[in-house]
């Protein structure tokens, strides 16, 4: 379609556009049932094929085994923040937080707010610019669960270490999964929103042991419960039908194209395009330490402020849009998620080049 730009959103993101076309064709009469998929019960078993086979996609795509459950929840990723220290804060006498940039940030001010938490790791004073090594993050015997972000789309950073503290791993992968390989066997808790990779905002996914959710607090209202959500497969009450849906449309769309494995190749080539033009020039910064650079979120700057109000409005007459920072930290910032389409990068690259020719 002609109108449609290249969407550089970092959430609510780009999606396929088969997809949107194919739910636009189902949107009146889904597989011939004369009623889209959102206007049925979520119990009738039209909608529960659709949720069941969305939740074996993702043990699929994952490699999740049995000992996991898969959850569909509604909240987004914020109400992750409260929800896990409220279910798992009695397994110790503190909680470890590791603060590597805005959004692990913000689940420890919400954390903070419901249990005792220990920093065990910061980055706040090199601006989240680089994460210490976990071998240097200071775990207590006495803490109920080790809590951090893989990926901060914010900060454009990443960590590529697979845990193993001793203590349960709650990871927040909301600009990472799918994006890149997971060792799910490493991980005790994962969860992520949908609106970067798997479909519009309002779901959230989570990978959890089952042992370990069999701990969920038993003092909490059932909403708030993980082990009550996962014996109700998710349907505790009305789901986010349309969400699940498209979630499911997603998933088709990641093993037509060669599932996780692809994405992380083509997401490492596709960002180190843009990451080249950066480091090859004296006109763009990138801050991040070059091994934890996130292969979602590319982040810059340009020195003079004005060139860069100047390169997202001639970037926008060139159809690249969205590409302003994070309000909190200004620049610009490129989220390459998987449903970006290549033109899409190539294209910034070439007129990110031609502008630094033009005004550097
Ligand atoms: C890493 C990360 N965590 C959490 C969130 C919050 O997600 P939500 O707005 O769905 O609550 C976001 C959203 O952008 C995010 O990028």
């Amino acid at each position: 379609m002609k109108n449609r730009v290249f969407n550089f959103s970092a959430g609510p993101a780009t999606l396929p556009e088969d997809i949107l076309n194919e739910i636009k064709d189902e949107l009146l009469d889904f597989n011939g049932i004369g009623s889209s998929i959102i206007e049925i019960s979520h119990r009738d078993k039209i909608f529960i094929e659709v949720a069941q086979k969305a939740e074996q996609q993702v043990r699929n795509l994952l490699s999740v085994s049995d000992d996991y459950d898969v959850l569909f929840l509604q909240g987004g990723a914020t109400l992750q923040f409260s929800m896990i220290p409220l279910n798992f804060k009695h397994l110790g006498a503190t909680a470890s937080y590791a603060e590597v940039g805005s959004w692990s940030a913000k689940a420890i001010k919400e954390a903070s707010k419901i249990c005792d938490l220990r920093i065990c790791s910061s980055s706040k004073a090199n601006n989240f610019t680089n994460i210490d090594d976990f071998s240097e993050w200071s775990i207590d015997q006495n803490d109920a669960y080790v809590h951090y972000c893989k990926n901060e789309t914010i900060q454009g950073i990443r960590i590529t270490q697979s845990p193993s503290f001793g203590k349960p791993a709650f990871v927040d992968m909301s600009s990472c999964l799918f994006s890149e390989k997971i060792d799910i066997d490493q991980y005790d808790f994962i969860y992520a929103c949908a609106q970067k990779n798997f479909g519009p905002s309002g779901i959230t996914l989570v990978i959890a042991k089952k042992e370990l959710l069999a701990q969920s607090s038993t003092e909490l209202p059932n909403i708030l419960k993980y082990n009550a959500h996962a014996a109700e497969n998710s349907m505790l009450n009305t789901p986010n039908t349309f969400g699940w849906y498209v979630a499911g449309k997603m998933f088709d769309w990641y093993e037509a194209n060669g599932g996780v494995d692809k994405m992380e190749e083509r997401s490492i080539n596709r960002t180190n395009s843009v990451y080249k033009v950066i480091d090859g020039s004296d006109f763009y910064t990138n801050p991040v330490n070059p091994e934890q650079r996130s292969i979602c979120n590319v982040v810059f700057t340009i020195d003079d402020p004005d060139l860069e109000t100047k390169f997202m409005s001639e970037a926008a007459e060139h159809g690249l849009q969205y590409l302003k920072g994070h309000r909190s930290v200004g620049g610009m910032r490129a989220s390459i998620y998987n449903a970006l389409p290549d033109d899409a990068v190539s294209t910034l690259v070439e007129f990110m080049k031609d502008f630094e020719k033009k005004n550097g």
